[in-house]
């Protein structure tokens, strides 16, 4: 029952990260064409101070019950070594990790992201975790 819920908490939570990112490039980017640059400033600020209370937490929760549902489901690793779940879960939660981190670094360290600065990156990463999120079960 809790492993359920938690993972339905992960389903909405990935949604709202996904989401944003998806409205972010898809909408709110193309204001730059018909805003002033300082009005395009204005106007993304008063969307951002309300994403930023929302969607950073939104990721943390994707992860955190992730690692909750990857300790359930991932398995023994056979002698054979690890079956085609378990590769492409490995790859899932890498890429999902790597998200995290650099939200957490971002969010609570003021650590911006070294590589790939734009939302096109997380947003890449987000349309790849969900496709290996189902492949693994193929
Ligand atoms: C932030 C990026 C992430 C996205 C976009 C994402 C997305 C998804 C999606 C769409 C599902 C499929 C749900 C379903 O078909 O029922 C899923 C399942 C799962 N995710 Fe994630 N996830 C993310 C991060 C993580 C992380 C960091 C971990 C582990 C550390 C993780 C572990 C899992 C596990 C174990 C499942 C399988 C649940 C099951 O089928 O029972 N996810 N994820």
């Amino acid at each position: 029952m809790i492993y359920n819920f938690i993972h339905i908490i992960h389903i909405y939570s990935v949604f709202i990260y996904g989401g944003f990112l998806f409205v972010d490039i898809f909408f709110l980017s193309k204001m730059k064409k018909s805003l002033s640059e300082h009005e395009h400033k204005v106007a993304r600020e008063a969307i951002m101070k309300h994403v930023r209370k929302v969607v950073p937490y939104a990721l943390l929760v994707a992860v955190a019950s992730g690692l909750f549902m990857v300790f359930q489901v991932f398995g023994k690793i056979s002698e054979e070594g690890m079956s085609s779940f378990q590769m492409i879960l490995s790859l899932k939660v890498f890429l999902g990790l790597w998200l995290g981190f650099r939200g957490i670094n971002q969010k609570f360290f003021g650590i911006q992201p070294w590589v790939f600065k734009h939302h096109v990156f997380p947003f890449s990463l987000v349309v790849v975790i969900i496709f290996l999120s189902q492949a693994m079960y193929f």
